[in-house]
């Protein structure tokens, strides 16, 4: 499959379910306390999906039991909300989410600390986020997709942080995940030529520690091997010839 450009209409579609997506993102952000457990993130996150007359992709995508992927200090990403999994001072917390909108797709992750959390822990979750933005510096038509993957991983790397390698970034509209595959390290090559309207879910993963990373017995939640903390941020962006659009954020 190639890497569509999206007409007016699929954009105007995509913003719209951006939109709904930041805001239920912002709202479970505000939700987040000690005491609370992943499954009433899932279920809150939930509500508010369907609130906006949307559909929450991430249930039963390829058997993914639940609407978001909550993932708490060493798991990287697709933690499954349970009861018994309590919230506690001191933890972070990685919320993965996607919606549909009338046809159309958008897919954001933010990570977020409970109460107080530790300086190291702070400096993760902000390096990630600003990974991100490093990273869509280079989202523009003219550029090549792997000068976005090189610039992620650079600026992990000043920090000493491990890049998962594992997992990647996609193009999304009509489907979850499209092509192309978005890499958050360093690419020998500079990939595929960048487009206007091409639309992109970009979103690194980083440890505090080494990249590995190994699957539960779940089969779906992802942890670091070493055991250190791990953090996500994830956007969908229109490439576009100036600055890209988030449409994932207020
Ligand atoms: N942001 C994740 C991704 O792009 C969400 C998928 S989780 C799943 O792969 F449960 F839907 F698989
Ligand atoms: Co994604």
């Amino acid at each position: 499959m190639a890497i569509t450009i999206k007409s007016q209409r699929e954009l105007n579609l995509m913003r719209e379910a951006g939109k709904i997506l930041a805001d239920v993102h912002e709202q479970l952000g505000r939700f987040i306390r000690p005491g609370i457990s992943t499954l009433d993130i899932d279920q809150k996150g939930e509500k508010l999906i369907r609130g906006y007359g949307c559909i929450p992709s991430f249930l039963n995508y390829n058997g993914y039991p639940a609407s978001i992927c909550v993932s708490v200090n060493d798991e990287v990403v697709h933690g499954i909300p349970s009861a018994d999994r309590i919230l506690q001072e001191g933890d972070i917390v990685s919320l993965d989410a996607g919606v549909i909108y009338k046809g159309y797709h958008s897919d954001a992750a933010r990570t977020h600390g409970v109460g107080q959390i530790s300086p190291e822990a702070q400096q993760l979750i902000e390096v990630t986020k600003q990974s991100f933005f490093e990273g869509i510096k280079m989202a523009k038509e003219g550029m090549h997709l792997y000068d976005i993957s090189n610039a992620i991983g650079a600026y992990a790397e000043r920090f000493g942080y491990g890049v998962v390698t594992e997992l990647v970034g996609h193009g999304i509209g009509k489907n979850l995940h499209e092509d192309p595959q978005i890499p958050n390290f360093r690419q020998r090559r500079r990939g595929p030529k960048l487009y206007k309207n091409m639309t992109f879910a970009i979103e690194p993963m980083l440890n505090i520690g080494r990249p590995d990373v190994e699957w539960l017995e779940d089969d779906w939640t992802v942890v670091t091997e070493d055991g250190t903390l791990s953090a996500h941020y994830e956007n969908t962006i229109i490439v576009l010839d100036g600055e890209p659009e988030i449409l994932s954020i207020l």
